[in-house]
């Protein structure tokens, strides 16, 4: 089992848009999928509610306990089970770094169970972030290519950096920068994505997923933008996140 956090501090980038697009995506391509919701907002929870007799299994905050837990991820099909964000969450970043380590050793329990483990993150520097940077093979980050969402990629290059260097996870891969929520016709935009590219070289990936209104109706409709597409600018979204997906998938498969 690979393990691919998406992750930016920054609040409302796309995260759990890319994260329940890129569920999807592995899931038509045969993987058997692990969700991890790490933040209290539950947005990965809402694009997968339960099948029947409710919400059960392990939730999130249980992945911070020292002693074993007897649950097993929420089973939502065959190829699909979701860990659910969970209150006990809010108290984890008062915990002490030393929790830090804790769901990546817990999620590795299920490494025969699952092909790929997605974690969505919470839009803030804290405990959660680093235990999810901790416990993944790979990152992936979104970023919104405006003047204060830039400002933040430096601060997440860096948490990454720490967590490699500081003996949490020095296998952990940066697959790079998706450019996310973009406007085209902006020359502003345009101008600072240049930039983006200038500073960050490779890191940034050659995708970009502009704002499009078929990816918030996706998302409304539970189901991913590719599915049941209409007219031209759905079509084009539907072919723009489908690539994307594809080519963060092909980037882990290596
Ligand atoms: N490419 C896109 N085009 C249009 N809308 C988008 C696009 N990507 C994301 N959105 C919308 O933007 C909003 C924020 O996205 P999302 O919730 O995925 O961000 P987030 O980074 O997870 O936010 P948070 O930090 O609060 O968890 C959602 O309504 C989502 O549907
Ligand atoms: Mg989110």
């Amino acid at each position: 089992m690979k393990i691919l956090a998406v992750a930016n501090q920054k609040g409302g980038v796309g995260k759990s848009t890319l994260t329940v697009h890129l569920a999807y995506a592995a899931k038509e391509a045969g993987l058997r999928v692990l969700l991890v919701d790490m933040d209290k907002q539950g947005s990965l929870s809402l694009s997968f509610p339960s099948t029947e007799g409710g919400e059960s299994g392990l939730l999130a905050s249980r992945l911070y306990d020292l002693e074993a837990h007897q649950e097993s991820p929420e089973r939502i099909d065959d190829d699909l089970a979701i860990v659910r964000a969970d209150k006990g969450l809010l108290s984890i970043d008062k915990a002490e770094n030393e929790v830090i380590r804790r769901p990546g050793a817990a999620l590795r329990r299920y490494a025969r169970d699952f092909d790929l483990c997605l974690i969505d993150t919470p839009p803030l520097l804290g405990v959660r972030l680093m235990a999810s940077l901790a416990a993944a093979d790979y990152v992936v980050t979104p970023v919104s290519v405006g003047l204060y969402e830039l400002a933040g990629v430096a601060d997440l290059i860096q948490t990454i950096h720490v967590i490699r260097t500081r003996g949490f996870n020095p296998r952990l891969k940066h697959v790079g920068i998706l450019p996310m929520k973009t406007n085209n016709r902006s020359a502003e935009e345009r101008e600072a994505l240049e930039s983006l590219r200038a500073q960050y070289g490779a890191a940034i990936l050659p995708e970009v997923l502009p704002e499009r209104a078929p990816v918030r109706k996706a998302i409304a409709r539970r189901r991913p933008v590719w599915v049941g597409t209409r007219g031209e600018g759905h079509l084009q979204a539907a072919n723009e996140w489908r690539a994307a997906c594809d080519s963060i998938l092909g980037r882990i498969a290596k």
